[in-house]
């Protein structure tokens, strides 16, 4: 057995978000959705099993992490354990290569990194499918970073959640798009982590089944935008989406708020370079940072409109980025 491994995956941003769980024990989506895979956010981890060790270690960025993360991290390893009947022990190590400490989710590109440098390292020989569905189970986000460019995540119907998988999705548009990313608050730890919160948005927000319901349709003029290279039908779908989702966190009680007044101040100054005949569109995920669909010839113009906004602290332009990969 291949005793160590590393590898390398990109975070990626929901232009269709996941909010809901249909099984929160499996960790299957309530229903689908479909994301970008972004070029400049990137965890590389390396994973270690070493007979030597009594029980798995987590460094994040150099440090030893919290109790909280090496849990699931451990619990996430015992599924590769018990795929590959082995009880050895790991070293994980895993850096972060975001602008700055942002509090951007990077459970996405976390866990993909984990799946292929994990199983990599355990000798089994995973499918991009198996690994998707691996990575699922440690974070719904995650199944999508196993591949690069445009995803699509199935919901499924299986119980077992054998038809719960992500897919790339070919279409021209990879070469235009980039994703302005405007981080709000320094980077602030997020208030409600994205598990507990959209647990606690299906159990008691009156909006969580309109949210559910409206998704699929959403799926699918995301899809014909995709299909049809309409950056503009693309952009109005994921901004639309994305304050859906929003709207059912809001109406939880009590109230799932992740937006800081910047947040509203960047959707504002969105929605004016809209009017002033830019491509941007906006869409933030469980924290206040918002993140703009542009095309690349627009994306400095849009970059340097947003650093202008008081709140903005950092604002980096990404492009597409790859599947997740071995380096060594
Ligand atoms: O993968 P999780 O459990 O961190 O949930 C991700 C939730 C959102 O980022 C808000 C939406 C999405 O589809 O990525």
């Amino acid at each position: 057995m291949a005793s160590s491994a590393t590898a390398r995956a990109c975070a990626n941003i929901a232009l269709v978000k996941y909010w809901g769980k249909r099984d929160a024990a499996r960790n299957l989506p309530a229903a689908g959705s479909l994301s970008l895979t972004l070029g400049a956010l990137v965890t590389e981890t390396t994973v270690a099993f070493d007979a030597a060790l009594a029980s798995d270690e987590l460094y994040l960025d150099g440090v030893p992490a919290r109790p909280a993360d090496l849990q699931r991290t451990s619990a996430f390893l015992d599924l590769i354990r018990a795929q590959a009947t082995v009880t050895t022990r790991a070293r994980v190590t895993s850096k972060n290569e975001f602008p700055t400490a942002s509090g951007l989710a990077s459970s996405a590109s976390g866990f993909a990194a984990l799946a292929v440098a994990a199983t990599t390292a355990a000798g089994l020989a995973c499918s991009p499918r198996e690994l998707s569905m691996l990575a699922r189970q440690g974070s719904g986000s995650a199944a999508r970073s196993i591949y690069g460019g445009f995803v699509r995540m199935h919901a499924g119907h299986a119980e077992d959640g054998s038809d719960c998988y992500a897919e790339p999705i070919v279409s021209r548009l990879v070469d235009r798009v980039r994703m302005v990313i405007a981080i709000v608050g320094g980077g602030a730890p997020k208030a409600h982590g994205s598990r507990d919160a959209m647990e606690h948005t299906a159990a008691t927000s009156p909006f969580y089944r309109a949210w559910i319901d409206q998704v699929p349709a959403d799926l699918a003029a995301a899809e014909g935008a995709l299909a049809a290279g309409d950056l503009a039908q693309l952009g109005t779908i994921a901004e639309a989406n994305a304050l859906a989702m929003h709207a059912s966190a809001l109406a939880a009680r009590p109230a799932i708020v992740y937006w800081q007044p910047a947040t509203l101040a960047l959707l504002a100054e969105v929605r004016a370079l809209r009017d002033r005949g830019h491509a941007a569109w906006a869409t933030m995920d469980a924290g206040p940072h918002v993140k703009v669909l542009t095309s690349i010839d627009e994306a400095e113009a849009i970059a340097t409109a947003l650093r202008a906004v008081p709140g903005a602290s950092e604002v980096t332009i990404s492009g597409p980025g790859g599947p997740a990969t071995v380096t060594t």
